[in-house]
């Protein structure tokens, strides 16, 4: 009975012999863990600090062991966010972000005509790796463009070969006697199609019809098409209002129809007029007569102050309308002043 006793007493006594005191829990770190964490810890009982995952720190992890004394040593552990690889230029897009430490996501969007290949966010993770991997932006592509009916591919302008990226052009060309509706050029854009394509239609224009002495001349063909030319003359003495040659519209019409039209006969015998900024006489200039279109200014009386100033005169077809303020003295009245040699108002 005693044996037992005894050993149970040496033990204790042999206990509280090498025991100091005890230590307490120790204190938390920042990002850091302790293995094993307990309330409290005999004197020789060793514990380990360390990051947790996705924080390290310089020299690793940190071991103690528990001092007679019953105080924890002075603990240096600084547990630090693991950082990723730089991560801030997407080309052709844009990385939104506030620092590339775990546990941060980034965000990515591509730019117009770019579409992201991968996912739009990537987490900074625990081994300091992105995840998932860093996504690109690829140019948006433009299946190969259909060729509008009658129309050929004028111009092909790509960067990369077959395949038409975004911004590419394609530049059509009607055939002969075929207009374009609508624009020449398309362009792949950032939706990955083409803008509208154009249209090419066959375009006739009637027979131009001769004017009124005058004349016009076609092509001798069956039929007239789009950019098919005219040309319009007059006989002597009638002038053509309007262009010489004239071309076949898209609209099917010719880009005018000039006419001819009449000189005028001079009914004065005497005058001196402005015509284009001088002083001519009307009855040497006009001889011919006046062409239609041409213009001439009278000089007229002003009685009560004795000055002259002009009107104008426009020969339209065949009719010069002379100015009312206009007088013609008759050749016998030597002694009246012309109102050309009056002096200007
Ligand atoms: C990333 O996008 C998410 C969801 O839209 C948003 O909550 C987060 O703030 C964005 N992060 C950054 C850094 O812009
Ligand atoms: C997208 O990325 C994957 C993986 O990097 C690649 O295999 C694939 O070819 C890419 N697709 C395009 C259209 O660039
Ligand atoms: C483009 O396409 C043509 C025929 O469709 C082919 O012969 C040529 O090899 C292609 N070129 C490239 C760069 O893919
Ligand atoms: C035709 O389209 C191109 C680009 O697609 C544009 O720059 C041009 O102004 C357009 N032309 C007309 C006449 O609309
Ligand atoms: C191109 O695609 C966009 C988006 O799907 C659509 O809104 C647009 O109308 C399309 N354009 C043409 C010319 O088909
Ligand atoms: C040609 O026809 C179009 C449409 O019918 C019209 O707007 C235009 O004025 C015509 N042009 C001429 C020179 O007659």
């Amino acid at each position: 009975m005693i044996f037992p006793v005894l050993v149970l007493f040496s033990t204790l006594l042999c206990h509280i012999a090498i025991a100091g005191r005890t230590c307490p829990k120790p204190d938390d770190l920042p990002f850091a863990v302790v293995v094993p964490l307990k309330t409290f810890y005999e004197p020789g009982e060793q514990i380990v600090y360390s990051c947790k995952p996705g924080y390290v720190s310089r020299g690793g992890m940190r071991r103690f062991t528990c001092p007679l004394t019953g105080m924890w040593p002075i603990n240096t552990l600084k547990c630090t966010r693991r950082v990723c690889p730089f991560a801030g230029i997407l080309e052709n897009g844009i990385v939104r972000y506030t620092s590339f430490e775990y546990p941060n996501t980034i965000n990515f969007t591509c730019n117009p005509g770019f579409y992201l290949n991968g996912t739009s966010s990537s987490k900074c993770n625990e081994e300091g790796k992105w995840s998932p991997e860093l996504p690109v932006c690829v140019p948006m592509a433009c299946p190969p463009p259909p060729v509008p009916k009658s129309a050929t591919l004028k111009a092909h302008k790509s960067l990369a070969g077959n395949t038409s990226l975004y911004g590419d052009t394609e530049v059509f060309e009607c055939l002969p006697q075929h207009a374009m509706f609508g624009n020449d050029t398309i362009t792949c854009t950032a939706h990955g199609n083409w803008t509208k394509l154009p249209e090419c239609k066959e375009v006739k224009c009637p027979f131009p019809s001769r004017p009124d002495n005058g004349f016009v001349n076609y092509p001798a063909k069956q039929v007239l098409y789009y950019k098919d030319k005219a040309t319009f003359g007059c006989h002597d003495t009638y002038t053509l209002d309007g262009p010489e040659e004239v071309e076949c519209t898209k609209m099917g019409n010719w880009s005018a129809l000039p006419s001819c039209k009449a000189s005028c006969k001079i009914s004065i015998k005497k005058a001196t007029v402005l015509y284009q900024g001088m002083r001519v006489k009307i009855q040497d200039q006009f001889k011919d007569g006046m062409k239609h279109g041409d213009k001439v200014s009278f000089f007229c009386k002003n009685k009560e102050k004795k000055c002259s100033y002009t009107e104008e005169a426009n020969c339209i077809d065949g009719t010069l309308e002379i100015p009312k303020c206009f007088k013609e003295h008759s050749s016998l009245a030597f002694w009246k002043t012309d109102a050309w040699d009056v002096k200007p108002c």
